[in-house]
């Protein structure tokens, strides 16, 4: 087939009205109306257009290939841009070219119907090819380059940690272990102890990368394999790193609102009335207050008094539960930082109070809308000899902990950080329920292929 025209991108083509294109992409689905006339849904990762085929319009066997054309087929389409109101984009293409290159199928696995989430995710490979995973995707790539901006006008550096290790940063009960050439190495869990004597040399620095958690937990929140953005300031104080983590959720925020809220309607375009998510307006609607009210600051303790009050009770010492998140959030619909935890349930490094060292010097961030915590983070031991207490009375092994005591003996200074996850970020932006949406191949205990 002659191709004198240009090849175009369908999301630039408002530019084009009246001219004559080339499309490359896929037939997401035709439907044809009598012998002479084809509707072909178009899509080329960039946008989706209809092309009307009509007999009179092209080469007859070009015609017979465009109206017998199976779902999902890929193919090159030539035609004439027209405007047309009632079309989304706000055009159509008359075609006047069709050359179909792979063949897909009438018996495309993935139809517009509801399917179970195992036999989706078992197909996860041809499921992004549908709106709401390309908008999810595209969403979190969108959040994941604001990320980055943000640091990076903040003055932050970016440090890549390692992803195989020796050491246990989040306790030793969900470490993914490996044969490292006859000693045991452990996927990690958190760059955290390698961004901290990076913070030494740069001042504000951050690391970005996959971590791993051998979680036994099938709930909405846990991936086994989840991205996690670990900012780590040196000098930072808990104002200082309460401050930090709120400036930067409310960027992301603005910029998602500003720019992207297109893919939050595109994610719940096609929503069934029992999905349990949020309408797009609803998730507009709570994106809005968080970038415009400032988030809630409780300590454990007052948290403790409020869910008392809420009819959701819990002991001192114990960790939060869903229902506890949840029921903080409904109350104050922004989120809300949760400080000042007892000592004996968080880690490690974490700096005690200086008023009361049964507590930590930490926090956590609970998003609103029952999306749990988004963020944890804390202010650093710093004084050598604390800190090896604290790894023997966690039993974690000395040898392994040696380079990471030798940055409080040459200059130690008081320092903080969070960890983010990403994948419970982009969740709460784009109000999808489950996790394992946002992520392009999500890993739980039972799932590892595709
Ligand atoms: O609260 P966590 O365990 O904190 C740390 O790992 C610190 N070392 C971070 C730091 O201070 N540099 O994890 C941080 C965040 C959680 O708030 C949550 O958003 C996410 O990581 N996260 C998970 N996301 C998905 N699946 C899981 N299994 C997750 N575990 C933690
Ligand atoms: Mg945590």
């Amino acid at each position: 087939m002659e191709s004198p025209t240009k090849d175009i991108l369908i999301r630039d083509i408002a530019k084009y009205g009246g001219e004559t294109v080339t499309i490359k992409g896929w037939v997401y689905n035709r439907r044809n109306s009598g012998k002479k006339l084809a509707f072909l849904q178009l899509r080329d990762g960039s946008g989706t257009i209809q092309g009307v085929a009509h007999v009179n319009e092209m080469p007859e066997e070009e015609f017979q290939s465009a109206a017998a054309v199976t779902t999902e087929s890929s193919a090159i389409v030539i035609g004439v841009v027209k405007e047309d109101k009632r079309a989304p984009s706000g055009f159509e293409l008359t075609v006047t070219g069709f050359e179909l290159v792979g063949e897909g199928s009438n018996d495309y696995p993935i139809q517009p119907k509801e399917h179970g989430v195992d036999f989706l995710l078992d197909r996860r490979h041809l499921w992004f090819r549908t709106e709401r995973q390309r908008a999810i995707l595209r969403l979190r790539d969108r959040t994941i380059f604001y990320l980055r901006d943000f640091f990076n006008k903040d003055g932050f550096t970016c440090i890549d940690s390692p992803i195989i290790t020796g050491s246990a940063c989040e306790g030793t009960s969900t470490l993914f272990e490996l044969d490292y050439f006859g000693r045991p190495a452990y996927l990690s869990q958190s760059g955290q102890l390698y961004v901290e004597p990076a913070c030494m040399a740069l001042g504000s620095v951050y690391c970005f990368g996959p971590t791993f958690r051998a979680e036994k937990s099938f709930t909405r929140r846990h991936l086994t394999e989840f991205w996690m953005l670990e900012p780590e300031v040196a000098w930072q104080t808990q104002d200082g790193n309460i401050d930090l983590q709120s400036r930067m959720i409310k960027s992301v925020v603005g910029r998602i609102l500003e720019n992207d809220a297109e893919l939050i309607e595109q994610i719940h375009a096609r929503q069934g009335e029992d999905s349990g998510e949020e309408t797009a307006e609803e998730v507009i609607s709570r994106l809005e207050k968080a970038r415009d009210e400032k988030f809630i600051r409780l300590t454990y303790d007052e948290a403790l008094k409020e869910l008392e009050r809420l009819g959701e009770p819990l002991t001192w010492g114990d960790d939060f539960g869903a229902p506890h998140e949840t029921k903080l959030t409904e109350e104050y619909g922004v989120p809300v930082f949760v400080e000042r935890w007892p000592a004996k349930i968080k880690a490690f490094y974490m700096q005690p109070d200086p008023d009361d060292d049964t507590y930590v010097q930490c926090d956590d961030l609970i998003a609103s809308g029952g999306y749990g915590e988004v963020i944890g983070g804390s202010i650093r031991i710093h004084d050598s000899e604390l800190l090896l207490k604290r790894i023997d009375e966690h039993k974690l092994d000395r040898r392994a902990f040696q380079w990471y005591l030798d940055i409080r003996e040459y200059g130690t200074v008081p320092h903080g950080g969070f960890g983010l996850g990403l994948e419970r970020l982009v969740q709460w932006l784009g109000g999808v329920h489950h996790i394992r949406e946002t992520i392009p191949f999500p890993r739980t205990i039972k799932r590892l292929e595709p």
